[in-house]
C-alpha cells in the first residue's frame, strides 16, 4: 500500500538512513523504533511529504487519506475542540472556515454565488454529519459534549492529546501514522488505543518508546539503527530476541576471520626476514588483504547510554514542603480540594492518577507558576526547587539558537568546558552542540531539559512525567540519577 524505496536521509555529513526500502501493508501494525535522535520522526515526516529525502523515494496510492499524529503536540491552544476534531478532514474544515469568514464579513458585503458554492461543497463533504461524527469520537474517547465547545487549552496534556486522535480519526483516514501516541496517555487510554488500532484496517505505523504497548499492538518492527531501517515480524520481544541473535551471529563471525587474520599475519612477521620463504609470506600478505577488506566494520548502534547525574548545592531544611488545603477549579471543575500534604527532607513522592485528576495542576500550583483558589504553599529552610514541566519545550523561547548558547545562558559564569562537560553527560557530543533547539528530536530536548536541570544543582526535583520522549537507555540512566539524588523527589509518571 505504501512502498518505500532506497530511501535515504542525511543532514550534512551525518547519515540518519540509508538504503531503506519497505513495503507497508493494509491489516500490518508496524512499530517504529529506534534511540532517541535515531530518525523516527523524520522518516515518518518523510512518509506524510512534509519533509524531503535526500534520496530514494516514497510512493503512496494517489487518493490515499493519511492520518497523522505528530510527536509536537500542543498546536491549537485557542481552538475549540470541536473544531480541532473536525480539522481531521481537511478539505471541509477549509469550507467551514471560508464559509465562517464570509459570514462575518457579511455585513459589508455578502457573495451569494461564493456562499452557495461553499454550502455545496459542505453538501458534498457530507460536513453535517462530519460534525455529528466528530463529536462522536470526541464522546468515545471520554470527553462528553458539554465541553465541546471550550478551548483546547483548558485541557489537561492527556486529553489535549485524545483531542488529537480524535482529529486523526475523524478525517476517516486509509493508513495511520503515529508519533509516540501514548506519552501523556494514561493506562486506561492506552489499552483503548490499543483495542482502537488492532481493530484498524489500513496499515499503521506508529512510533514508542513503551514495550507494553508495541507487545501489544505490532504485527511488524521496523529498527532505525545502524544508519539503516530494518523489518523484524513479529511483536517486540520477538524483534529484541531476533536483533541480538543476529547482532551476535555477525560479531562471531567477524572475530572469526580477525582470528584467522592474525594467524596468518604471525607467519608473515615470522619469516618476512627468512629470504627462503619470503615468496610464501608474500602470498600470505596478499591473502590478509583480501580478508581485512572482507571485514566489514559493524557500523555502530546509536543506542547510547547517558549520564543523569543530579548533585545539590548544599542540604535542604528538614521540612522541605507543606501544602496547606490547597484547592483549585477551573470554571466548575473541581480539580482539587483541600490537599494536605507534608515533605521531609529525602522524601521520594510518586504522584498518579488518570488522566485530567489535576496532577500538572498541583506541581504547577508547587512551583508558584499557577494560584491556588485557596490554601497555602508553604517551602522550607534553604529550598531549591528544580522543575521539569510537561510542556519542557516551551522554555524554548528562541528556537534558532543553539542548543549550546541555551545551555551557556543559565550559567554564564561558567567556562565552555564546564557546558560541553555537561552537554556531554546527556549525549550532546561534538557537532550536537551546535544544534538549533527546533531541530531536537523529542529525547534530545528532553536530555538538554535534564542538562539544565543538573546544573542548576537543586536540592528538590520537581518531575512531571519525565519519562515521555526518552528512550530505553535513557529511562534506565533517568532511574539511576535519580536513585542517588540526595535530595528530596516529587514525581508525576505513568510509567
Ligand atoms: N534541520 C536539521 N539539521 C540538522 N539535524 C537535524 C535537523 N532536523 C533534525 N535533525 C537531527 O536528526 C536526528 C533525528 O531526529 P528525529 O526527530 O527524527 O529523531 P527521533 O528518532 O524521532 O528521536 P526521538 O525518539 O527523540 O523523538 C536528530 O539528531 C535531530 O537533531
Ligand atoms: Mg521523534
Amino acid at each position: 500500500m505504501i512502498s518505500i524505496t532506497n530511501l535515504e536521509k542525511t543532514y550534512g555529513d551525518r547519515t540518519l538512513f540509508a538504503d531503506v526500502s519497505a513495503q507497508l501493508n493494509a491489516g500490518q501494525r508496524y512499530g517504529l523504533v529506534g534511540a532517541n535522535g535515531s530518525g523516527k520522526t523524520t522518516l515518518l515526516n518523510i512518509l506524510t511529504g512534509n519533509l524531503d529525502a535526500s534520496a530514494g523515494k516514497v510512493s503512496l496510492p494517489r487518493r490515499l487519506r493519511l492520518g497523522v499524529l505528530r510527536q509536537d503536540q500542543f498546536l491549537y491552544e485557542d481552538q475549540k475542540i470541536l473544531h480541532v476534531a473536525l480539522m481531521g478532514h481537511q478539505e471541509l474544515w477549509q469550507v467551514m472556515v471560508d464559509k465562517e469568514k464570509l459570514l462575518a464579513n457579511a455585513e459589508n458585503h455578502f457573495d451569494a454565488d461564493r456562499f452557495s458554492e461553499l454550502e455545496d461543497l459542505v453538501q458534498r463533504y457530507d460536513g453535517y454529519s462530519a460534525e455529528a461524527g466528530a463529536a462522536m469520537i470526541l464522546e468515545g474517547l471520554g470527553l462528553p459534549a458539554e465541553i465541546h465547545y471550550e478551548p483546547l487549552s483548558t485541557l489537561s496534556g492527556g486529553f489535549k492529546l485524545r483531542v488529537l486522535l480524535a482529529q486523526v480519526l475523524a478525517g476517516d483516514p486509509d493508513a495511520l501514522l503515529l508519533d509516540e501516541p501514548t506519552n501523556h496517555l494514561d493506562i486506561l487510554s492506552i489499552r483503548w488505543l490499543e483495542t482502537f488500532l488492532r481493530d484498524f484496517v489500513g496499515p499503521v505505523v506508529v512510533i514508542s518508546h513503551d514495550h507494553r504497548f508495541l507487545d501489544n499492538v505490532c504485527t511488524d518492527i521496523l529498527d532505525v539503527d545502524y544508519q539503516t531501517v530494518t523489518e523484524y515480524s513479529g511483536n517486540y520481544t520477538e524483534f529484541m530476541l531476533a536483533k541480538q541473535r543476529e547482532r551476535d551471529r555477525r560479531e562471531k563471525e567477524i572475530a572469526k576471520r580477525e582470528m584467522e587474520i592474525a594467524h596468518h599475519q604471525k607467519f608473515v612477521d615470522r619469516f618476512r626476514a627468512k629470504a627462503s620463504k619470503a615468496r610464501q609470506a608474500q602470498s600470505k600478505v596478499r591473502m590478509i588483504e583480501k580478508k581485512a577488506d572482507e571485514l566489514v566494520e559493524l557500523p555502530a548502534s546509536s543506542r547510547r547510554y547517558s549520564t543523569f547525574k543530579f548533585a545539590q548545592k548544599r542540604d535542604s531544611g528538614r521540612e522541605v514542603l507543606k501544602l496547606k488545603g490547597i484547592t483549585k477549579a477551573f470554571d466548575d471543575n473541581e480539580v482539587l480540594h483541600g490537599v494536605d500534604l507534608v515533605l521531609q527532607r529525602g522524601d521520594r513522592m510518586a504522584i498518579m492518577g488518570p488522566n485530567g485528576i489535576g496532577k500538572s495542576t498541583l506541581l504547577k500550583i508547587i512551583m508558584g507558576d499557577l494560584a491556588a483558589d485557596e490554601g497555602e504553599v508553604e517551602w522550607g529552610y534553604e529550598t531549591h526547587p528544580g522543575y521539569f514541566a510537561q510542556d519542557h519545550k516551551e522554555q524554548f523561547e528562541r528556537p534558532h539558537r543553539t542548543a549550546e548558547a541555551w545551555i551557556w545562558d543559565t550559567c554564564p559564569e561558567q567556562s565552555i568546558g564546564f557546558v560541553r562537560g555537561h552537554m556531554a553527560m546527556m549525549l550532546f557530543s561534538g557537532d550536537d552542540v551546535e544544534k538549533r533547539l527546533e531541530s531536537l528530536s523529542g529525547g534530545e530536548a528532553a536530555r538538554l531539559v535534564f542538562s539544565k536541570l543538573a546544573i542548576a544543582r537543586p536540592n528538590v526535583l520537581v518531575l512531571d512525567e519525565p519519562t515521555n520522549h526518552l528512550d530505553l537507555e535513557s529511562i534506565e540512566a533517568l532511574v539511576e540519577g535519580l536513585k542517588s539524588f540526595p535530595g528530596t523527589l516529587i514525581i508525576v509518571s505513568h510509567d
